[in-house]
């Protein structure tokens, strides 16, 4: 009887190495592919470019590969429990870095029934890190980009937003990557919030930066990232207005517009009571939501209801019954806004909203409650978490620190101290090397 030779594999950008992979274990026997899911390859790295089932397509063509088995999480004991196959194929790149504790894994499990792990020599000079980049370069469609924010949601626990407000941040939002626990941290997506896209051009966050200006910002940022945009509608302005805004923003490829229920001057939910803040009905907003709905062409556009109940203080019950209407009317999420300091009336709210049957995705923008965890709010049922406003927050101190600094000593030289040395200014936009 033939050996069984498993093969886990994301199959994502194939190369060289992962054919000479296939190649090495056609010579031990049957070759079993282990294709990781979306959510496998999502829980420690980038979300692959190709679904599952694009990837499955390419690699049963594959010559030599006689099965494609779906392979759930980054853990391959499962699989291989079940399969208890004679070799287990893997580069040798494994050996450091996330998968470490997969590959120690897969050794003791093996030793069960005396299967053997061979590990083939990583193939120099192609990785997958610099063909992604590559592929970054060549850009992204604008249908890429948009569907991409539904696949993260099927796949994450939770999505994690950062505010962006020009290219510049874009590129930040973009590119940012933090360790932790041995894993790559990114964010998922980019928040083009009206707090700050009228705060950077220094205009108050009452609607005067108007839709053309704001289609400004968003290209800026199109033009330099890749990952999914979330706009911030304000209201979507009259329901005339708001069936154009879709269109324009499917057109583009932004994933998601959320818009909030409020009417009048528009005034920053931040403020609360203190100023002067009028909810729509929710008849009016439901027309708004079904005439957008209407207006969509693809169906990976989504529109994203903001409820603001709990912001002007009109209770619990309120803001649940906006919620069904809400998705009632074809809501795609919705995103409940709190400013209070704790995340009570969040949990509360999430508590209830539950129960609710056909509900949709969750938002949550913890700016004011920013104590809380993304993972207590996974917790919770928060499936998107928006940081609203922070980059924009972060940089203006340095800046005005800067001014000061100059004006005090008469020149620029103590303002260095706050100031990126100019070559790594340079070096922020890769072109300029
Ligand atoms: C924004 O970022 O513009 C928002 C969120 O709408 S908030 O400022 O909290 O209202
Ligand atoms: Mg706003």
């Amino acid at each position: 009887m033939k050996k069984k030779v498993y093969v886990g594999i994301s199959a994502d950008l194939l190369h060289p190495g992962h054919l000479n992979i296939i190649n090495e274990a056609r010579k031990l026997g049957e070759v079993i592919i282990g294709l990781l899911t979306d959510k496998a390859i999502a829980s420690y790295k980038r979300l692959p470019f190709l679904t599952y089932e694009q990837r499955k397509i390419i690699i049963e063509n594959i010559k030599g590969v006689e099965k494609v088995v779906p392979q759930k999480t980054l853990d391959y004991v499962p699989n291989l429990k079940e399969i208890k196959p004679d070799y287990v194929i893997h580069g040798d790149d494994w050996k450091t870095g996330v998968q470490k504790k997969t590959r120690q894994q897969v050794i003791n499990v093996l030793k069960e029934w005396n299967g053997k792990l061979v590990e083939i020599p990583y193939t120099k000079g192609i990785s997958s890190t610099k063909l992604n980049k590559s592929l970054k370069e060549i850009g992204f469609t604008p249908e890429m980009r948009m569907e991409r924010f539904k696949r993260l949601l099927k796949t994450k626990p939770i999505i994690r937003i950062l505010e962006a407000h020009n290219g510049i941040t874009g590129r930040i939002v973009e590119s940012t990557i933090a360790i932790k626990d041995g894993r790559k941290e990114e964010f998922d997506g980019i928040w083009v919030s009206s707090l700050t896209d009228s705060l950077a051009k220094g205009k108050p966050d009452i609607g005067f930066v108007d839709f053309t200006s704001r289609l400004n910002t968003l290209n800026h940022i199109l033009e330099v990232t890749t990952k999914p945009l979330i706009l911030d509608g304000d209201n979507g302005g009259p329901v005339e207005h708001f069936t154009f805004m879709v269109k324009t923003l499917e057109r583009l490829g932004i994933s998601a517009v959320i818009i909030e229920d409020k009417i009048g001057l528009k005034r920053n939910s931040l403020l609360g009571t203190e100023a002067e803040q009028v909810q729509d009905t929710i008849e009016n907003f439901t027309t708004k939501i079904n005439e957008g709905k209407k207006a969509q062409i693809t169906d990976n556009f989504m529109i994203i209801c903001r409820i603001e109940s709990l912001i002007l203080k009109k209770g619990m019950d309120d803001a649940l019954t906006r919620a069904k209407a809400y998705i009632e009317a074809g809501a795609d999420a919705i995103m409940i806004h709190s400013k209070e300091k704790d995340a009570k009336e969040i949990f509360e709210f999430c508590k209830e909203y539950s129960q609710i049957k056909d509900k949709v995705p969750l938002v949550a923008v913890p700016s004011t409650y920013s104590h809380v965890t993304e993972k207590e709010l996974a917790d919770a049922g928060i499936n998107i978490v928006i940081y609203a406003n922070h980059l924009l927050r972060s940089a203006y101190p340095g800046m005005k620190k800067a001014v000061e600094t100059i004006l005090e000593n008469g020149r620029a030289y103590e303002a260095e101290n706050f100031c990126m040395p100019i070559k790594e200014f340079l070096n922020l936009i890769p072109e300029n090397k």
